[in-house]
């Protein structure tokens, strides 16, 4: 089985005080900082662009994975690969509705940078749309939310999502691929997630509601 690792989304920080958080949420255990990219527009909320993670590139180690709820992501992948993203996640729904071959076409832009990439999908588009381009993946990210606000109650239904990702990347040869599950992350839930084959979590209001984020995310971590 592949290692737990715990994502929290810095959408449920306050903004005011981003710098202390990146650095302590370091300090508490996660393995990469999640950063909700919004633009109004593929999702209602605007939250920041590159220009935050070019600001707290330097103060963590962590990679930082910026998932990116934008329309036309193209053009924004070489500002995210200069900000220091060490992945970038582009959405099914956003690339598609441009040209069938968008999505690779994005995908292997986010490569050419060096930078690792991965392909989102929302609670209500199958799986297997993006399997075409699991070969280019180092991250499938499967909503277990509509995108757009933290808070929200994990849609059941995405367990079985997250067992045919697996089954699939088993299927052809990528058992080290990350799948990471986005929304309604809960102590309570993340074991079936992780038995399910998702081994990247991301954890927003469960991490920063928290009284102690390192008693959570470590919590998070060793669910069984
Ligand atoms: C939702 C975002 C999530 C969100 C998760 O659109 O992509 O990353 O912050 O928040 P929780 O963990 O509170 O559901
Ligand atoms: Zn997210």
């Amino acid at each position: 089985m592949l290692k737990t690792k715990i994502a929290p989304s810095i959408l449920s920080a306050d903004f005011s005080v981003m710098g202390e958080t990146i650095k302590k949420l370091e300090q508490c255990g996660a393995d990469m900082i999640h950063c909700d990219v919004m633009d109004g527009s593929f999702v209602e909320p605007i939250t920041f662009g590159a220009q935050m993670l070019k600001n707290i590139r330097p103060l963590t180690k962590l990679p930082l994975d910026a998932h990116l709820m934008i329309e036309h992501p193209k053009t924004q992948i070489k500002f995210f690969a200069d900000a220091g993203a060490d992945i970038i996640t582009v959405h099914y729904k956003a690339c598609n509705k441009i040209s069938d071959s968008y999505l690779k076409e994005t995908l292997e832009l986010i490569k050419s940078y060096g930078v690792k990439c991965g392909a989102v999908v929302n609670p209500d588009v199958p799986v297997e749309n993006i399997f075409p381009v699991f070969p280019l993946l180092d991250m499938v990210l499967l909503m277990s939310v509509y995108p757009g606000y933290g808070g929200q109650k994990f849609i059941p239904e995405v367990m079985e999502k997250i067992k045919k990702a697996r089954d699939y990347a088993e299927a052809i040869g990528r058992s080290e691929l990350d799948i990471e599950i986005d929304g309604g992350v809960t102590l309570g839930n993340a074991a079936e997630i992780r038995r399910a084959g998702a081994n990247v979590l991301v954890a927003g209001s469960t991490v920063f509601n928290s009284a102690d984020m390192a008693d959570t995310i470590s919590k998070l971590k060793t669910v069984k």
